[in-house]
């Protein structure tokens, strides 16, 4: 029997930092040997907001390499940019002319981000998550690994396949596969550095909050300088009245590989200003080999283009399979 698929991506806006990584590519790298991977940069999603040309092809390299620079091994996994395979666009459009709107306005994270965005909400943001369906779905994968933020979105694709099913399949013979969420535990949220109860975000105004992958040592111990903490002597996890605390203790428990109860009874009577200087070193010296490998990467003329040459091969193969099975289901003509 083969192996089972899993696909998921990333936008590539900003600096991935360490949230992304824990959150998203260290699991990716966890399950990859298991699993057939296909894993992509959503560039056509990044541009639901406004983004500076100028920026966008190369941040998208940037990720790729990232990707790999954190361990993604292309004996398993396929590493592809979402905008090279153009089935997505058109799955898209397929799909978005079957959706009931109210299922788009009713999506959390576009009220989320229409706020944000003010006067000027675009019809992307609110098409974003068709733009998601079309993306899984072209793919037929068993699981998606997302987090918990994605939940919402994994069950709009969920209810979008089976509506194209309902319609235009028949119940023996359904025209999509409905993936399955593979949602992470709550644990690996990681949380801003300026305020314990915020997700560690790319779109936080302040650099501050985040650590970036490839942020150099001195900025580092600069950025665990700064951030929040509390008065309190000894540092514990769980304290509700404490989540900086936590949030600390938790970045050094994973990067020092450690188990809790060893963190737990090492910092139970330190200070910050103890702490501090231990956490920043840990995450020093944890990052230190995914920036050495990413600069190797970067360094290496042709390289990147030859992995994500191969990648849009192998995806658009499975893509536009899935691709012309909509489309014969719906009546459209296909070319010979
Ligand atoms: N919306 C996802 C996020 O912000 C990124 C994404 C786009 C994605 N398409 C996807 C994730 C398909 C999983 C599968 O995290």
């Amino acid at each position: 029997m083969g192996k089972q698929r899993v696909l998921s991506g990333i936008q590539p806006t900003g600096d991935l930092h360490l949230g992304n990584y824990l959150g998203a590519i260290r699991n990716w790298v966890e399950i990859q040997q298991e699993f057939d991977s296909f894993l992509f940069m959503a560039d056509l999603h990044a541009i639901t907001v406004p983004q500076d040309p100028k920026l966008l092809a190369d941040s998208t390299y940037k990720v790729a390499a990232l990707y790999l620079a954190c361990g993604i091994d292309l004996e398993h996994a396929t590493i592809f940019v979402q905008s090279h395979v153009p089935a997505h666009s058109e799955l898209a459009w397929l799909l978005m002319c079957i959706t009931p709107l109210n299922w788009l306005e009713d999506m959390i994270q576009f009220k989320e981000k229409a706020v944000k965005q003010g006067e000027n909400v675009g019809a992307g943001l609110l098409n974003y998550p068709v733009l998601q369906a079309a993306d899984i779905l072209l793919y037929e994968p068993d699981k998606v690994p997302v987090g918990e933020d994605q939940k919402q979105h994994l069950e709009l694709t969920r209810d979008i396949a089976a509506r194209l099913n309902y319609q235009f399949g028949s119940e023996t013979q359904p025209i999509l596969k409905l993936p399955e969420p593979m949602i992470r535990a709550a644990g690996a949220r990681v949380m801003s550095l300026t305020d314990g109860t915020k997700k560690m975000s790319k779109s936080d105004p302040s650099d501050l909050s985040r650590i970036s992958l490839l942020d150099p040592p001195e900025q580092i111990q600069h950025k665990i300088k700064r951030c929040k903490t509390d008065p309190v002597r000894g540092l514990q996890f769980d304290d509700a009245a404490r989540p900086e605390c936590h949030n600390l203790l938790s970045l050094y428990m994973i990067f020092s590989n450690q188990s809790k109860e060893a963190v737990a009874q090492e910092c139970a009577d330190m200070g910050w200003g103890q702490f501090k200087p231990l956490l920043t070193d840990t995450l020093i010296t944890a990052l230190k080999p995914i920036q050495e490998k990413y600069t190797q990467i970067r360094a290496e003329p042709g390289y990147l283009d030859a992995v994500l040459h191969d990648g849009k091969q192998k995806a658009e193969a499975i893509a536009n399979f899935t691709l012309n099975k909509v489309k014969q289901a719906l009546g459209f003509s296909i070319p010979t």
